[in-house]
């Protein structure tokens, strides 16, 4: 079977919802993945930030063996030793609560709006509203999309899920603006990452938690992205110590093994009753089994420590390129969450470096995202920024486009 034969089955059976390079994958170790023809690439930008521990680690493989021969599957209705275990982990390393397992990043999210409004209606009058951030973005189900401040994503689904007023990102003054007697939360990356790699600043995040204290608000981090080590701390808002009440994650947490997960502050999560929430599938032995080895690997190899060195390394390397090549505007991001904004379209970028053998991706148009693996060498980060400053350098000599 040839990529095109793949392509054409794909064309003929899946519904068209992607914008898909050609490249049919067969493989993947680490930060490298192959295609159907035997060809290696050097992958920065791993299963949409999935595959944070690179694809196919040998712990996540042994855990997925070891459980997928004892039992997969568990109803909720029953008790299983690995869902406490990685509830024990998530708080352990968080902040003291309880936490909810689904299978995705937009579930926790639904999970995040419904918990938030079982507590809003606590203590008085109900309240439902939630304050969300413009390119913010928070997934595709009918709540996360209605929560997602990206008017792009909406369009043709109306009518959204109301009760969200969207602010200006790193704008305390809107925030504290749009907070009625009805709001009980508010909702945001603390790096936004689909928005154009862009850091809430430390100010704003204490300004946030200020402003909830003060209105009886949740604070309700969306880390689907930024947590699991991404910007080199476990969760992202430990680089502030401003905590939420609400977090929410997924793609890393599984090392490439569908999981989601809520984490609440005890007096928040205790607003959900058996029965006012589920998921068949949330929190299952396998699924479990492979987050716990996540964190095993995060701890033992060190990758924090790793990310955060390799990071600076990684944003003062292209900090310097910048000043050497026209199509740069700036560069951002933290630790393993790296933007390259572009003064051109990135999509030719994104092309010519996959000629090229080298995987990244473009947001918002011209942001080059990178989300390498915590595991990449540093041979491997040095050759695949070498690839990328190459192919920028080749499209500056070609004059390229401005975006
Ligand atoms: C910050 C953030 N929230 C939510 C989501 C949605 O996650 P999922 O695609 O697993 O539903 C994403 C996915 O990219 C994300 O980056």
């Amino acid at each position: 079977m040839t990529t095109q034969d793949v392509i054409a089955q794909y064309d003929r059976y899946v519904m068209n919802t992607y914008v898909r390079s050609p490249l049919v994958l067969v493989k993947g170790k680490g930060s490298r993945v192959w295609d159907l023809d035997g060809h290696e690439y050097l992958d920065l930008f791993p299963g949409w930030g999935v595959s944070g521990i690179g694809h196919c680690h040998p712990w996540v493989m042994k855990a997925l063996r070891g459980q997928s021969t004892k039992l997969i599957h568990v109803s909720n209705n029953y008790y299983h030793v690995l869902q406490w275990r990685l509830a024990k982990t998530l708080i352990d390393m968080s902040f003291d609560g309880k936490a909810f397992f689904a299978n995705s990043g937009a579930e926790v999210v639904e999970a995040a709006i419904k918990l938030g409004r079982r507590w809003g209606r606590t203590g008085g009058s109900p309240r439902y509203e939630i304050v969300v951030m413009d390119q913010s973005f928070h997934g595709r189900t009918m709540g996360a999309l209605s929560a997602t401040g990206q008017v792009k994503y909406q369009e043709g689904f109306e009518p959204l899920l109301p009760g969200f007023t969207c602010v200006p990102f790193n704008d305390l003054e809107a925030v504290r603006r749009a907070v009625t007697p009805k709001t009980v939360a508010i909702l945001l990356e603390p790096l936004q990452g689909e928005g154009g790699v862009q850091v809430a600043s430390e100010s704003f995040l204490r300004g946030i938690r200020q402003l909830a204290d003060q209105h009886r608000l949740l604070v309700i981090y969306d880390e689907i992205q930024t947590g699991m080590g991404r910007t080199g701390k476990l969760f992202a808002y430990q680089h502030s110590g401003v905590e939420p009440d609400i977090m929410v994650l997924a793609k890393t947490l599984g090392g490439g093994f569908p999981i989601g997960a809520m984490v609440a502050k005890r007096h928040v999560a205790d607003a959900l009753t058996p029965g006012t929430h589920a998921s068949t599938f949330g929190g299952n032995p396998l699924a479990c089994a492979c987050a716990l080895a996540v964190f095993e690997v995060i701890e033992k190899q060190r990758l924090l420590e790793r990310v955060l060195h390799l990071g600076d390394v990684l944003l003062e390397r292209l900090t310097a390129f910048r000043a050497r090549c026209p199509l740069v505007r700036e560069v951002r991001g933290r630790g393993f969450m790296i933007g390259i904004e572009l003064s051109i379209d990135g999509q030719p970028i994104v092309d010519a470096c996959r000629a090229r053998r080298l995987l990244i991706n473009c947001t918002q148009g011209n942001v080059l995202r990178l989300l390498p693996a915590m595991t990449i060498t540093r041979a491997q980060l040095d050759r695949a920024l070498a690839i990328l400053e190459e192919v920028l350098m080749q499209h500056a000599a070609q004059g390229g486009a401005t975006a």
